[in-house]
């Protein structure tokens, strides 16, 4: 870091994390100085549009979309990467890093396919690259996993990671708010990624989850070796039947170590309602963990949103920064370039919510539970409601299973759909309790 007297900072992007970045560096410069020993200086801001006016960053700011005149500038000691997406954020971080520069990033995507490598990069050059905003929004999570509980061997994390579809979801069953109004809010807020697919269809979590697991196991995962469903599929008809058989769904994110391998996956649940990861409502995210020593230990927060994700990138700028000026070694992350194996979805174990439509003539309930009996799925229950006689309109049917082998249970619905009585495809969604 320099030996210039103020800390020179580059903030790349100054959207919602920019723009709270920008007002905290400026607004709290007092207390930021006193406690970093420093003053921090914004030396250069990254935009795509460098006309528009940016409410919120001093009038003098120095606006560009040339991101090589402030990842190797020599007025600036820390690069802020926060404009997402993986390409040009990874040649950003790339060149900063080769620069001799720190380097804060909030990029999920970025850290979740290329972190390992990023990680050893900076390590060959003496700097940090620091990501605890990447994961669960303000929530501390990253400096635990790596310092705090360090001494432990983790063996699973259970999350709840992304703010968008948690503040969704709740609304959804709560207020029975419509997908697409839920979503409009959630943008609104600031918590949805610039394509809200990423949020909905599950990749944001799995990003996140890759980070924690690369973290927690210390070997690399990426986000592709995460099993991913999204939560685009559910209806209020399965809102309903979760909260009459005691569950919430929530977007679970959930990875395992066991006998030396991997198993990640990322899909709406339905959790016990009185499980701690079903009571985490809105915009909150909440990561347990499992470590040898530590036992179940968990962390809960705000997981998006402009200020808990600048509380997160300003905490990775001051510990860099207090690090240096007292002449400390900068905050250091383990080797987890190992790769382990990564175990499919198909070898899961857990129990499943399978709802289906059926014509209501005699034998049907004989021909459902046979298929399912034939493929070794144990039914803990099962509910058919009443239709008028005469309709012809299909029954619905909920089943409820016993721990199941996934491959068993998805071969039983290839087996139902193709049953003429079943009408259209039956509904799967996983049971989680916390001992899956
Ligand atoms: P955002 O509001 O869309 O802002 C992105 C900023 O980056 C904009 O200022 C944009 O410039 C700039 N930018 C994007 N691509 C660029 C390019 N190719 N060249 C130059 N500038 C570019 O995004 P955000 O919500 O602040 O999120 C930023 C990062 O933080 C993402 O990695 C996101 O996943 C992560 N994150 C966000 C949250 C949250 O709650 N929003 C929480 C945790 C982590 P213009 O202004 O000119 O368009
Ligand atoms: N879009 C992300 C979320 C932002 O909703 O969780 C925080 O990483």
């Amino acid at each position: 870091m320099s030996t210039h007297e103020a800390v020179g900072v580059a903030l790349l992007g100054a959207g919602t994390v920019g723009t709270g970045v920008a007002q905290t560096l400026s607004g709290k410069a007092d207390e930021l100085t006193r406690y970093a020993g420093r003053p921090l200086r914004l030396s250069g801001v990254l935009v795509r549009d460098t006309a528009r006016k940016r409410p919120g960053f001093p009038p003098d700011v120095h606006l560009t979309n040339d991101p090589t005149t402030l990842t190797g500038a020599a007025d600036v000691d820390i690069v802020v990467e926060v404009m997402g997406g993986e390409q040009p954020a990874l040649g950003c971080i790339e060149a900063a890093l080769r620069s001799g520069k720190h380097v804060v990033t909030a990029n999920k995507q970025v850290m979740a396919l290329h972190g390992p490598e990023l990680l050893a990069l900076a390590a060959e050059r003496g700097v940090t690259l620091a990501f605890e905003a990447s994961v669960g929004g303000g929530i501390p999570i990253i400096g635990p996993l790596v310092r705090d509980l360090a001494g432990n061997r983790v063996t699973a994390v259970n999350a709840v990671i992304n703010g968008t579809t948690n503040y969704m979801l709740t609304r959804m069953a709560k207020q029975g708010a419509s997908y697409e109004d839920a979503l409009a809010e959630a943008q609104r807020n600031g918590y949805a990624e610039p394509d809200p697919s990423d949020d909905v269809d599950g990749r944001d979590a799995a990003y996140k989850l890759a980070i924690l697991s690369t973290l927690a196991f210390r070997c690399t995962v990426r986000e592709p070796d995460v099993y991913r469903e999204g939560i685009r599929d559910l209806d209020a008809a399965d809102f309903e039947y979760a909260h009459g058989l005691g569950y919430v769904i929530k977007l679970l994110a959930a990875s395992r170590l066991q006998d030396g391998a991997v198993q990640a996956r990322v899909y709406p649940a339905f959790l016990h309602e009185q499980y701690p990861l079903a009571k985490v409502d809105g915009v909150y995210n909440a990561v347990e963990l499992e470590g040898d020593l530590v036992g179940w230990a968990m962390f809960q927060g705000p997981g998006a949103g402009a200020a808990p994700t600048t509380s997160a990138v300003i905490g990775d700028v001051l510990s860099i920064v207090r690090a240096s000026t007292s002449g400390g070694a900068v905050p250091a992350y383990p080797d987890v370039r190992e790769r382990l194996p990564i175990l499919p979805v198909a070898e899961l174990e857990t129990k499943y919510y399978l709802r289906l439509r059926a014509y209501d003539k005699p034998g049907v309930m004989a021909q459902i539970t046979g298929v399912l009996g034939e493929m070794g799925v144990s039914l803990a229950s099962i509910i058919q409601k009443e239709v008028p006689e005469d309709a012809g309109t299909p029954a619905e049917v909920v089943i409820i299973t016993h721990k199941a082998r996934e491959s068993a249970v998805q071969e039983a619905v290839r087996k139902l759909e193709a049953l003429s009585v079943v009408y259209g495809q039956p509904k799967l969604v996983r049971i989680e309790d916390g001992s899956a």
